[in-house]
């Protein structure tokens, strides 16, 4: 689960571009070739928003001095560039960024024979909020930027609680409450964890999930990447199959009714998201629900 990084260039260089066509840099090009990829995997839609596309403008203005140099804006927002030229359009860079697909492997949630983070970034749940931008440089390439805004504030109780019993709810289990005692139990552990951010369990009382990652990863993030592994759950077998899925059954455990989260950005700039199950789920030979 580690390999998350929000920032990511690629370029394009204009043999591949022979077939583009020209004209497809509008906000609805932008957003149109963005939700094709998310509902091809049942993410739900990104919008257009102002803010992230102002930021995007400035950005790309800025670059034109430079010669389009790829170099990342080190703002707050996931972003994916790239240059190209001939009749690079926005909607060419997406389909490129969209070539890495392949290589995303769900079940091990990593990169395999290529890079893909181009494509995770397109198909990230919780971001929500698009804004993309494309000049010409004086060289005559262009340089796109494409801005992803994570939805902001997804590290509150409330945000814990909505991922998970939206999973709960999904399977007819009932929901989970916050617990103070269950959360100071998770923030005095993760603020253990600040020195390495290293995924090591707690071996507490409690049921527990952790997670960490780079770039802006939110609490939502982390419980929806846990949840990700929904697909390799039977319940016939009552086993996982094609991979990970005890973190899910965790989530879902009917009798784990009490919640308590924490996050801490670590040393090394990551961030570690760990959450704790009262009573703790997951007993062999149990059904999760
Ligand atoms: C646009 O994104 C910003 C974050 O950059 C956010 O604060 C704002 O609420 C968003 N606007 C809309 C209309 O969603
Ligand atoms: C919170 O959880 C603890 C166990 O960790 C339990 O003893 C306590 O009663 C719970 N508090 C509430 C208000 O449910």
């Amino acid at each position: 689960m580690g390999f998350h990084k929000f920032l990511l260039a690629i370029y394009i260089f204009g043999s591949a571009l022979a077939h583009f066509s020209l004209a497809q840099s509008s906000p609805q090009d932008y957003v149109d070739a963005h939700n094709a990829a998310r509902a091809q995997v049942g993410v739900q839609p990104i919008t257009w928003n102002e803010t992230v596309a102002a930021y995007a403008r400035r950005y790309a203005s800025s670059r034109v001095a430079e010669q389009c140099s790829m170099e990342h804006s080190g703002g707050p927002y996931g972003e994916n560039l790239a240059e190209g030229y001939g009749s690079m359009s926005g909607s060419d860079a997406v389909e490129f960024w969209l070539t890495e697909k392949p290589n995303y492997d769900h079940n091990s949630n990593s990169c395999v024979g290529g890079e893909c983070l181009h494509y995770t970034q397109i198909v990230w749940g919780g971001s929500l909020h698009l804004g993309c931008a494309r000049v010409q440089c004086k060289n005559g390439w262009w340089f796109i930027t494409s801005l992803v805004h994570t939805s902001c504030a997804q590290n509150s109780q409330q945000d814990y609680l909505n991922a998970h019993n939206t999973a709960r709810a999904q399977v007819g289990v009932g929901s989970m409450t916050w617990n103070n005692t269950v959360a100071s139990y998770a923030q005095n552990y993760a603020n253990q964890r600040i020195g390495d951010c290293n995924l090591v369990h707690s071996n507490g009382p409690y049921g527990e999930n952790i997670a960490w990652g780079s770039g802006s990863l939110t609490g939502t993030d982390a419980v929806n990447l846990w949840v990700g592994e929904k697909p390799n759950y039977d319940y016939n077998s009552n086993s996982c199959v094609g991979g990970k899925c005890g973190h899910y059954t965790q989530v879902v455990w009917r009798n784990s009714v009490r919640l308590g989260c924490a996050r801490v950005q670590c040393n090394n700039g990551g961030w570690f998201v760990t959450c704790n199950y009262d009573p703790p789920g997951n007993y062999v030979g149990q059904r999760p629900y």
